[in-house]
Formats: C-alpha cells, sequence, structure tokens
C-alpha cells in the first residue's frame, strides 16, 4: 500500500518548482516497521520543504520504476544476520541481477538502520547503498548506520539529505530552510513511546506451560488504565526492563564499585540496573577485554575471524563473565561505563484483540533461564516480568505497531497461521479479532511444541475456538512425544493439499516465531507443497510465493 503525499498547492514557488516538484521518491525495507516510520515522516517534513513526496515498501518497485526515478531516499533496516527485511528481498533480487537498470540519472542517499548486537550490522543498508552507485547512481551524502537508539541520529540526518536531492543546476536556488516544527512532526500516537513508556500494573502473571515442561511459558495481562493506549492484532509490545539487582551486585564486585558512586546526577548502582545493559556483551568490550586480558583463546578467536567458533566462546558468557577474563582489577566501574550500551527495551508479539482484552493488552513470553559456569543465568526481560515487576509496581510499556503484519481487511478472506510456541501469541490475537469482526473467513492454526502434555498453551482457549467454529482447522505437532520429530511444517506437509487449495482462494499465510530454523523450514515446506499440489517447476513455485509477498499475504513475525 502506497502513501502519497501531495505537495501543498502554494508550496512549489519560484525558480526551484520545477527540480522540487520531481517526485522524492522514500522507499524503506522494513521488518518491524520502524524502517516504515522514519521513512513516512521524511516524507511528512519534505512536504513541508515543499517536495512532491512518494512513500513506498521497497518490495512495491519494480526496475522499469526505479529506472525513471531521479530523487530516491532508501531507508531499510537489516533483518537477522545480515539479510534483507521481508518487503525488500524481491527489490533486493531485482537489483542485485545483471538484469538491472542502469541509474545514471538517480540522486540518492541511504539511510540504514540496525543493531550492533548483531553480525551484519546495517548490511541490507550496505549492500543497497553500494549496487545503486554501481549501476550508476550519484550518491548526495554518505550512508549513515544507526544502531538502535536510531530516532535522534536519523532525524539528523534525513535533515541534511532532504535539500541534497534537488540538483544544484538548473533550477537553481536551495529550497527553504527546514521549519523547525517539521523536522520532528507529531504522529497520531497517544504520546507513549519508547522515550516515553506508561507505567503499567501488570494485572495477571500466569505461568501457561506445565511443571514438567522445559520451559517457562507465561501469560501476561498489563492494565492499560486511562493510558489511552492503543493497539491492534499484530502489534507488539515494548517493555522496559529493570536488571536483576543479583546481577548488578555482582558485576559491583567485579568491578571493585560502590552502588553509591555517583555518575553525573544519578549512582553508578541505579545506572547499571535501569540504564544500561549488562547481560549481553558488546563488542567495544569484548575487544577492550582482549586487548587487556591476555587470553589467548579470544585472542585467538578474533584474530582468525572463525565467527562460529567465536560464538561458541561467548555462548552463556554475561559481562561478568567476560570481566573476570582479565586479572583481577584490569577493568574500573570507569572504564566500563563508555564500552556498555544503553538498556533497551524489549519487543513481544502482543497475543490479545483489545477488542476481547479490553482496557488490557496480553503477552505469552517464554521466561529465557540456564545453568552456566557455576551461575544461574536469566534473561533481561523475560525474567524480569516474571519474577520482578510486582516489586517494580509497574512495568513501562508502549505499542510498537507493525503494520505489515495484519489480518486481512476482508472479513471472508481465509487465514493460515504457523506459530508454534510462543509464536502462537499474534494468532491469539488475530483469533480474537475475527471472533470480534464475527468475520467469516475460515481460519487454521499449525502449533506445536516438545510435549503436549505440559506445551499446549491456550489448549482450552482453542477447543472453544474449535467448538465454536472460529478455528476452522487446528494441526499441532509435537515434537518428541515420539520417536521421529513431528513439526509444524512436517503438518504442513501432510495436509499440503488443503494448503493449497486454500492458497487457491486467497488465503493470507502468517508465519510467528524462530526465525533461524521453524521459518526457514516452514518456508522450504510452502515452496514443495505449492510445486507439487500446483504442478510447478521449482522456479514457478517461487515465482508463485514472490506473488504471495508482493500481495503481502505472506507474513512473518519472525525473530
Ligand atoms: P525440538 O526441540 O524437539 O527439536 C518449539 O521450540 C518447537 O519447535 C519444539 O517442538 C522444537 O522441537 C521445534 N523445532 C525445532 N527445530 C525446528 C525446526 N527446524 N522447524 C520447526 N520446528 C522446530
Amino acid at each position: 500500500s502506497r502513501l502519497a503525499i501531495a505537495p501543498e498547492a502554494s508550496a512549489a514557488t519560484g525558480s526551484a518548482a520545477s527540480a522540487k516538484t520531481e517526485p522524492l521518491f522514500v522507499l524503506y525495507g522494513t521488518q518491524t516497521g520502524n524502517a516504515e516510520r522514519v521513512a513516512m515522516d521524511a516524507a511528512v517534513t519534505a512536504q513541508a520543504m515543499g517536495f512532491t513526496a512518494e512513500v513506498a515498501g521497497l518490495d512495491d518497485i519494480g526496475m522499469e520504476r526505479l529506472a525513471t526515478m531521479r530523487r530516491l531516499i532508501v531507508v531499510t533496516s537489516t533483518y537477522g544476520e545480515g539479510e534483507m527485511p521481508d518487503n525488500a528481498q524481491l527489490f533486493w533480487d531485482a537489483l542485485s541481477a545483471s538484469t538491472a537498470p542502469r541509474l545514471e540519472g538517480l540522486r540518492f542517499a541511504v539511510l540504514a538502520l540496525g543493531d550492533t548486537g548483531y553480525d551484519g550490522f546495517c548490511q541490507a543498508g550496505k549492500l543497497i547503498d553500494m549496487r545503486l552507485e554501481q549501476l550508476g547512481a550519484s550518491r548526495i551524502l554518505a550512508r549513515r548506520d544507526c544502531d538502535i537508539d536510531y530516532e535522534d541520529p536519523a532525524n539528523a540526518w534525513i535533515a541534511e539529505a532532504l535539500p541534497l536531492t534537488v540538483p544544484d543546476d538548473g533550477a537553481g536556488g536551495k529550497p527553504a530552510a527546514l521549519p523547525r516544527a517539521a523536522a520532528s512532526p507529531a504522529r497520531q500516537t497517544t504520546g507513549w513511546s519508547r522515550k516515553n513508556p506508561y507505567a503499567a500494573r501488570l494485572a495477571v502473571n500466569r505461568r501457561l506451560s506445565g511443571s514438567t515442561s522445559a520451559k517457562e511459558i507465561r501469560h501476561y495481562e498489563f492494565d492499560l488504565g486511562d493510558s489511552g493506549l492503543q493497539y491492534e492484532a499484530g502489534d507488539a509490545l515494548g517493555v522496559m526492563p529493570v536488571n536483576d539487582p543479583a546481577l548488578v551486585r555482582l558485576l559491583l564486585t567485579r568491578l571493585d564499585a560502590d552502588p553509591d558512586t555517583s555518575v553525573g546526577d544519578t549512582s553508578l548502582g541505579a545506572l547499571l540496573t535501569t540504564g544500561l545493559e549488562i547481560s549481553t556483551p558488546p563488542r567495544d568490550l569484548i575487544a577492550e577485554v582482549e586487548r587487556r586480558a591476555g587470553n589467548e583463546e579470544l585472542t585467538h578467536l578474533l584474530r582468525n575471524g572463525d565467527k562460529e567458533a567465536l560464538d561458541a566462546f561467548l555462548w552463556g558468557k554475561d559481562i561478568c563473565d567476560l570481566v573476570a577474563l582479565a586479572p583481577p582489577s584490569s577493568f574500573s566501574a570507569d572504564d566500563i561505563l563508555p564500552l556498555l550500551k544503553p538498556l533497551q527495551h524489549r519487543a513481544y508479539s502482543i497475543s490479545s484483540s483489545p477488542h476481547a482484552a479490553s482496557g488490557h493488552v496480553h503477552l505469552t513470553v517464554a521466561s529465557v533461564r540456564y545453568h552456566a559456569d557455576g551461575r544461574d543465568r536469566c534473561g533481561v526481560c523475560s525474567t524480569f516480568l516474571a519474577d520482578r515487576v510486582a516489586q517494580n509496581g509497574a512495568a513501562g510499556i508502549f505499542v510498537s505497531q507493525n503494520k505489515n503484519f495484519r489480518l486481512p481487511a476482508d472479513n471472508d478472506t481465509p487465514v493460515i497461521m504457523v506459530g508454534p510456541g510462543t509464536g502462537i501469541a499474534p494468532f491469539r490475537a488475530f483469533l480474537q479479532e475475527r471472533q470480534a469482526r464475527g468475520a467469516r473467513g475460515r481460519n487454521w492454526l499449525f502449533f506445536g511444541d516438545q510435549h503436549h502434555d505440559s506445551d499446549f498453551i491456550y489448549q482450552d482457549e482453542l477447543a472453544e475456538m474449535s467448538r465454536d467454529g472460529l478455528l476452522s482447522r487446528l494441526d499441532l505437532a509435537f515434537s518428541r512425544d515420539q520417536q521421529e520429530k513431528i513439526y509444524v511444517q512436517t503438518r504442513m506437509r501432510e495436509n499440503g493439499k488443503a494448503l493449497f487449495d486454500w492458497l487457491q482462494q486467497g488465503a493470507f499465510f502468517y508465519v510467528c516465531g524462530d526465525a533461524s530454523r521453524m521459518a526457514r523450514d516452514v518456508d522450504a515446506a510452502l515452496s514443495d507443497i505449492v510445486a507439487s499440489h500446483g504442478n510447478l517447476t521449482q522456479e514457478k513455485a517461487s515465482d508463485y510465493i514472490a506473488g504471495l509477498k508482493r500481495e503481502k499475504r505472506y507474513l512473518r513475525d519472525v525473530y
């Protein structure tokens, strides 16, 4: 869906008119909606400057169209470890192909969003930036790679880039200076955001998985009170965690530091508790430990570039472990603080529809707990929710819209949902939402986990939905209840004919959950099903699936 933002009729005046009315395209590649929001904001700002701006997802733009463009800003995130986001893959396939058009007439700049915690930081942006240049386009501003705290750098970069999209020559004259108010256009939200979360009371915290389960999956309900906070089925909830006080104490001990030491206008203890990430060691810290530690194994791993071996070495190690690799007193608090990253929110797919959970928002979260090197370890936010919110009274929350993960607008359209484990979360929301809408379209859910007896979460609710006819089909895959592994994709293949029929009847296909294994294997199963039941070659099957993506009928919320 493309939003064209019309220029203000009076804005394009004077000698710059022709250059300014040549439309500026702001194309985004997005997984969770952040890049899309940045692109929308950029277009609004451009409009305030008198530009004609058009915003679109990268996959909505074919190469013929791209070849006609003169001014382009690309805002793209990167998905997983250096991959294109879901709505940019088709664009990238075409752009990177030998058949891509020459782009000599194009002025462009790329803004990349990423997370330095992952390999392939901002890789999607880097690739597109490089390829556009290779194809002859002129870069008007150096690419900016933003880490998770992207808002300020992104706004600054956009403010710098927009005026440069107008050629110096020809029409002449730079556009008017940016009106200050337009630099950060107000969005239609209730005002709760990452920077200003709502302190919500946790009304329900209940274990879903059985006591014999290998996992601890919990159901949470936050009371929205009078916040006015709104969400839709498919959205995610950002939760601001507070670090485990036991881990803070341990780190202070390792640093031989006093929690009451002042740091700016706060204390060291408070900063480590609510201000900084103290679990996953950031790259800068790893490098610094290596420099000071004289740890041969680490030195070797960092030098020889064997990523898998390095990951295996780092697995389960937190900042305390890393510091302990160096000789005692190698690090003081002052040494460490600049190497740590600000404490980030965690985003969880919301598991309720606002129409079913009035005044509340539900989450379905697996608590991360394990034992390593003689110490109990716990996931930052999942155990904050499970164990510590009550002591804190409330948790800071905000809604992170996921406009690309929505039910079909047409209530008669069938939907197929694949969500094993906590991947069921958005589908519980979808099912509640379809019920609230009185949607008559059929709903098919694939769910699974290790064991039927301990891991069949929301079993009663799903049984009721099946009885009511809301859930037309429920296929279950419990991987460890028998000798051979049965996974959701096993069930998909077994029901391949019906699944293909549903797709032929216009069904939307959704996947939520583990990205690296499950979603990848589900994608492969989908290809095989389309090929065999559609009687297509692998190549034609790929085209069919590309078509589903283009029509926004193959949607994923994977992590
Ligand atoms: P397993 O651990 O028994 O192999 C949720 O974690 C469920 O996803 C578990 O039942 C797990 O099975 C299963 N799972 C593991 N790898 C998978 C894959 N590649 N595709 C689908 N499901 C998988």
